[in-house]
């Protein structure tokens, strides 16, 4: 039986640059992706299943197959607004079918499973940076949809043996346009995206609220670049390889830019300015959300290479106009 290892969702955007940074290890990689969330298709890197992460039948079919060192679970949907408008299609697809998904691995004694948590667990922030052990109080369906995962996590492992890594990722950001993947959401509601979009057609840019109590009004984040966390996956899997201890962790820069900073960066990458229109504050928002990334450094020796701002933005900006005169040439060949 070959060894590989499993993606659920690694045709979607954290999942896509963490299958390129597995293979790049020399890893073979099995991805399981419906292609719900996701456009990227082109992953020559990677052995795409197209089908559903609960088909008992088909997860039967490739634990079967081939030996699965650990499974990468990143298929979840994310939009925190849709999950207050339609909770029960979250706990569905978040947590039934991770426990499906879960039992199904057990049955063929694979034990090893590096999770795609949020900092939405820890729901409205206490103190910042936030580390691993600020209270979790998630806020929306969303949150707790991965909150609740996590607690699963620890009772297999106690129960069953289970290895687990559960990362909770901050503000995941930027692309690596030079191998076709980016950052695309339907809805897209993530702040980059929009601001590229807005500018480079001349659109007005919305922030959502400018009487936060932060420097300049407007809400701060701490943006990691997905090839940082990409490798902070193949990280936390070496590591439950060699010592098979379960982890939780914080994945983020330490670091937090406000809504204008990112939109002065982008501005300027785009070499266009923005027409800005304040808007109301956006339900759910904290004014200031940051990582406290001790526990990386320590655990992992980790620091992100590719995170300052400027390289965020002008690498989504570079698969921006990528996809645009893609999208040109297929409009000209049709
Ligand atoms: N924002 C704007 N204008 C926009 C879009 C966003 O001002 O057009 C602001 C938001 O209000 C927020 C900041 O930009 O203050 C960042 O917003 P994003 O939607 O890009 O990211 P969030 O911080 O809301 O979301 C992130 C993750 C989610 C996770 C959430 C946890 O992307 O998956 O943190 O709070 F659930």
């Amino acid at each position: 039986m070959k060894k590989a290892v499993l993606v659920t969702g690694g045709a979607g955007y954290i999942g896509s640059h963490t299958t390129l940074a597995l293979a790049i290890e020399g890893y073979h990689v099995v991805i399981l992706d419906d292609f719900s969330q996701s456009q990227t298709v082109d992953l020559p890197w990677a052995e795409v299943m197209h089908g559903d992460i609960a088909d008992v039948v088909l997860l039967n079919i490739i634990f079967k197959r081939y030996e699965i060192q650990a499974v990468f679970h990143f298929a979840a949907f994310i939009e925190v607004g849709e999950s207050v408008k339609r909770p029960r299609s979250f706990y569905d697809n978040n947590v039934s079918k991770t426990a499906t998904l879960l039992a199904v691995m057990l049955d063929h004694d694979v034990r090893r499973i590096i999770f795609s948590s949020s900092c939405a667990v820890y729901g409205a922030p206490q103190y910042v940076p936030m580390d691993e052990f600020h209270p979790t109080a998630p806020v929306s369906p969303y949150g707790r949809t991965k909150l609740a995962v996590e607690f699963m996590l620890q009772d297999y492992a106690r129960a069953y043996g289970l290895g687990y890594a559960s990362l909770r990722y901050f503000n995941a950001s930027g692309a690596q346009w030079e191998h076709g993947l980016g950052e695309q959401h339907t809805p897209e509601t993530h702040l980059i995206p929009l601001l590229l979009d807005a500018i480079t057609q001349g659109r007005e840019v919305y922030i959502f609220g400018d009487d936060y109590a932060t420097l300049d009004g407007t809400c701060v984040r701490d943006y990691v670049h997905v090839r940082d966390l990409a490798q902070a996956h193949v990280l936390a899997f070496k590591q439950l390889l060699n010592k098979s201890e379960s982890l939780v962790i914080n994945v983020g820069t330490g670091v937090g830019h406000s809504v204008r900073e990112v939109l002065a960066v982008t501005e300027h990458v785009c070499r266009r300015a923005a027409k800005v229109q304040v808007m109301p504050r956006r339900l759910g928002d904290a004014p200031v959300l940051v990582s406290n990334t001790q526990r990386m450094q320590e655990i992992f020796c980790w620091q992100p290479e590719h995170s300052d701002l400027m390289t965020i933005v002008t690498s989504a900006y570079a698969w921006h106009q990528q996809r645009r005169q893609e999208r040109q040439a297929l409009h000209v060949t049709l």
